[in-house]
């Protein structure tokens, strides 16, 4: 199967196992709005509660929050998404379909690059051996061709976005013969800026200044929170505000699933510190998510930063951290170190004095801070992508099994009579009540046994307890294991013990 077969069949698991339907879709859908079903909400929880604990229980000096969706309209003036959360976007005038014209250019620079790759394994193969990738790149000519078309662009296109140059934009996909993918046609409008976030009015007289947005991130529910929680909490800095929360981005290019929605959530937190001090902190947070993300065991192979060589004008340092999902490496949280942008624009529009007083060196001060945000959304989506696979179990069978790591699985355990009658129903009934208080479970008694597994296996139950003639004699049940279908036979008192050494999160909380 392709990467891109591969996500297909993905996004139609998702559905037909309760994890993840196109919203409205009574009405045939609404683009880019994804809901969470049955399976979903709970994977998706324990993503929350991992996160959560993570921050505010293994350090002391973080605390939560949870601030409303709409904010003072002038909280977008001073973070500056009113002037500038913007999208360049262009419309082709035949299929009347608008894109987003760096989208474009930078698909353009992604062909040529595939084709630079695409030479290079052409060489692997004729060299075997003895192949030098770096050398192949300085003298093939093809690449060399390929090399010096991208680097003429590119550097047209960093320059046009840094000067927010967008007649350039147009220009550039003019000159590079861009079409549209759906006409086939050059036939473009010119680029015009296009703001992304929503809004809506928060009274009913229709009035100008009845004007309010939908946050597009949730930081700034935590900016203007800082002097409540920092005074209330008596919180020293350096010290840290978590929040997890709905943000709502009206996406043009709104793509790959639930990667890129109009309505998402996000996982963000907001460390205060001493100016000057920020770098140190930005190194360590970014050790830190690494190694949240890593103690899930997905492959340590794929993750990676991709530091930011042009920085936004409130940031000193940034990076990406990068998760490789079927459709290539690509932005899963993002680290920032926001210097004193925030606080301080909140502090001057607002008039209200935000500083920290440090009584140790009798400064007052406006806190630096670095962030890390991490979208719920796309850790779902590496989580799923990660753990679909499709396995032989011999005599040319095959079973889809969804190897999610098992403290955050959507059901932890099912509870399986082997039949339907002689008691064994109620058995199961009794080993429920034993384990119900502790984890999230399903019972099934419909079908052959190998059936339910499968079905357990399809929504990444980790593990399967089936009750049988046995059971009713010694007390014991079968585990069968989702991973390697082994099976091992426990006493039914035994087997809250055995579930929870896998399924606890702090199994996961300890390696941190
Ligand atoms: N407060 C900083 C901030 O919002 P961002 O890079 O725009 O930074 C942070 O977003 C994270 O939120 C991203 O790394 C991504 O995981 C998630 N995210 C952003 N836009 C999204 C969208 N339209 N759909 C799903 N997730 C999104």
């Amino acid at each position: 199967m392709t990467q891109d077969e591969l996500f297909k069949v993905l996004v139609a698991h998702c559905k037909e196992y309760g994890f993840i339907f196109p919203s409205s879709e009574i009405y045939d859908g609404l683009s880019a709005v994804y809901d969470y079903g049955q399976m979903g909400v709970e994977l998706k929880n324990n993503i929350k509660s991992y996160w959560w604990q993570a921050m505010t229980r293994l350090n002391e000096n973080i605390v939560g929050i949870d601030s409303c969706v709409f904010m003072h309209p002038k909280t977008w003036v001073a973070s500056g998404h009113v002037a500038a959360f913007n999208d360049p976007l262009i419309d082709n005038k035949d299929s009347k379909k608008r894109y987003r014209a760096d989208v474009l250019i930078e698909e353009y620079l992604g062909k040529i690059e595939e084709k630079m790759n695409k030479e290079v394994e052409k060489g692997r193969k004729r060299f075997g051996e003895s192949f030098d990738e770096e050398k192949f790149r300085e003298t093939n000519p093809n690449i060399l061709r390929e090399k010096a078309k991208y680097d003429e662009v590119h550097n047209r296109y960093v320059a046009a976005e840094e000067a927010n140059d967008l007649k350039e934009y147009k220009q550039i996909i003019l000159d590079c013969n861009i079409v549209d993918p759906i006409s086939g046609t050059a036939n473009w409008t010119d680029v015009r800026q296009f703001n992304l976030m929503f809004s809506t009015q928060i009274s009913n007289t229709g009035a100008d200044d009845d004007k309010i947005y939908l946050r597009p991130e949730t930081a700034q529910g935590i900016f203007i929170n800082y002097l409540n929680v920092q005074k209330t909490g008596r919180m020293k800095v350096p010290f840290g505000i978590a929040q997890i929360g709905k943000a709502f981005r009206n996406e043009i290019v709104a793509r790959q699933f639930i990667f890129r929605m109009r309505e998402f959530e996000q996982m963000e937190m907001e460390f205060f510190c001493r100016p000057g001090t920020e770098m140190e902190w930005f190194e360590k947070w970014k050790e830190n998510r690494m190694k949240w993300h890593k103690s899930l065991g997905m492959g340590d192979e794929n993750y990676r930063f991709h530091d930011h060589e042009k920085l936004a004008h409130y940031a000193n340092a940034a990076t990406d951290i990068e998760f490789k999902f079927p459709f290539g490496f690509k932005e899963l949280e993002g680290i920032h170190s926001r210097t004193d942008f925030d606080l301080g624009n909140h502090q001057k529009l607002s008039g209200r004095k935000i500083q920290y007083f440090e009584p140790e060196t009798e400064e007052s001060y406006v806190p630096y801070c670095v962030e890390t945000s991490i979208g719920v959304d796309r850790m779902f989506l590496a989580v799923l992508s990660h753990s679909y696979k499709v396995e032989e179990v011999g005599n040319g069978e095959t079973r889809v099994v969804l190897s999610i790591p098992a403290p955050i699985a959507p059901v932890k355990v099912a509870v399986l009579p082997l039949v339907r009658k002689d008691g064994l129903p109620e058995l199961a009934q009794k080993v429920i009540d034993e384990i119900k208080y502790d984890f999230t479970y399903q019972y099934d008694e419909k079908d052959a046994i190998g059936r339910r597994y499968r079905r357990q296996d399809a929504i990444g139950t980790p593990f399967c307890v089936t009750v049988d003639y046995d059971s009713l004699r010694d007390s014991t049940v079968t585990v069968r294991d989702r991973d390697t279908m082994a099976q091992e036979r426990v006493p039914i008192s035994e087997l809250r013990s055995l579930i929870d050494s896998k399924v606890n999160l702090a199994n996961l909380l300890r390696k941190l």
